[in-house]
């Protein structure tokens, strides 16, 4: 064979290795992205606790440690307390600002990586822990806390690409820890938005006063029973506090009248769930918490009030504050009569399933009576 011949069979060869070399870095990198974009994927939705979480189970499985402690700054000191930990962080820990791993992490922005802590001054942070890695939570605005991870099952110490990973992991949990907290806050002010509604109902008559809020304890607990998922949940604990909330416009007259009310008094009262749903007609987003308040007397069997709506064409928001409607009115005082002792209230809520009730949303109330009234 040819000198010329060897060598290029050896380029070729080296071309080979370099080119699988290559292919096992880029298989690499790529699933390290698809890790990472599956795990930014699954916070998008959550509440701060789930977040942490789920971040906890990532950075253990995936850099295989057995400690790691999801530390978050307190809106109102200057500490970070500990959310969620694993291993030997203890659950309880807050960590003051100070010349600590802590907060050198979170004002320098940067990761601190130590291979033995115990030989730094920083020793007494986690006297059990030897390889240490904290990595900053920095969202697009602010700081929100760190990220403290130790203990590698297989006892190595950290790798420049495990805290490159960290990093990357961070960056994302970041940004969903803080979307989360602008989402509390303004779930935080659109809640105190509504209960100035329902103070601005029930302080129009005592007799309703309380009921807004039972109204909505009973339909949560039937919402739980049915298994409805937490956004249903959340919407229908908006419905059940402003179901009444046309009744703004009925005048304090017939609220208060004792006695039967005259024909066109009850065509007055009987216009709140329209009047209610129309002030909130705005909220396009709240669709079904609207149509929830506009239906909440029709009844199952078609004979309701306004629009005659038949069973499942009610909505089910509206069909299970009905049910909690009725046997809050049920269980108390009007001005134009005693209330009802539970079991008698309970009764009727029977006789009356199937024809003003949807049945599967009374049987769901009796399955949680108990826990309701013990
Ligand atoms: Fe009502
Ligand atoms: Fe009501």
């Amino acid at each position: 064979m040819s000198k010329e011949n060897t060598n290029s069979k050896e380029q070729l060869k080296q071309v080979q290795k370099d080119l699988a070399l290559t292919v096992e870095e880029l298989s690499d990198v790529y699933e390290e992205i698809s890790i990472l974009y599956h795990i930014s994927q699954s916070f998008s939705g959550l509440t701060i606790d789930d977040i942490c979480n789920k971040l906890l189970d990532e950075v253990a499985i995936n850099l295989d440690v057995k400690t790691v402690s999801i530390l978050l700054l307190d809106e109102e000191r200057p500490e970070a307390y500990t959310a969620v930990s694993t291993g030997k962080w203890a659950p309880d820990k807050v960590i003051a600002k100070g010349d600590n791993i802590i907060w050198h992490a979170i004002e320098r922005n940067k990761p601190q990586v130590f291979c033995d802590i115990n030989n730094t001054p920083h020793k007494k942070i986690c006297p059990d822990l030897q390889a240490i890695m904290v990595c900053p939570l920095t969202g697009k605005k602010k700081k929100v806390g760190v990220i403290l991870t130790g203990e590698k099952t297989s006892g190595e110490e950290f790798f420049a690409s495990d805290s490159k990973f960290l990093m990357a992991i961070a960056s994302q949990a970041a940004l969903a820890i803080e979307n989360a907290y602008l989402h509390q806050e303004l779930e935080g002010f659109f809640f105190g938005t509504v209960m100035a509604f329902v103070k601005a109902i029930e302080s129009r008559s005592h007799w309703t006063s309380g009921h807004s809020e039972r109204v909505t304890r009973y339909a949560l607990a039937i919402a739980h029973q049915m298994n409805m998922d937490r956004s249903f949940i959340e919407r229908l604990r908006i419905c059940g506090l402003l179901h009444d909330i046309g009744k703004i416009a009925t005048p304090i007259e017939i609220l208060d009248k004792r006695g039967e009310l005259d024909d066109n008094e009850l065509i007055e009262v009987e216009q709140h769930p329209l009047t209610g749903s129309s002030i909130l007609s705005e909220l396009k987003q709240f669709r079904d918490i609207t149509d929830g308040i506009r239906y909440h007397h029709e009844k199952w069997d078609g004979n309701g009030v306004h629009e005659k709506l038949k069973g499942t064409e009610i909505p089910v928001m509206a069909r299970i504050i009905s049910v909690a409607d009725a046997f809050d009115a049920m269980t108390s005082d009007r001005p134009y009569r005693k209330k009802l002792s539970f079991e008698k209230a309970l009764n009727e809520l029977i006789v009356h399933s199937g024809k003003q009730f949807d049945p599967d949303i009374v049987d769901a109330f009796m399955q949680v009576k108990d826990a309701l009234f013990l």
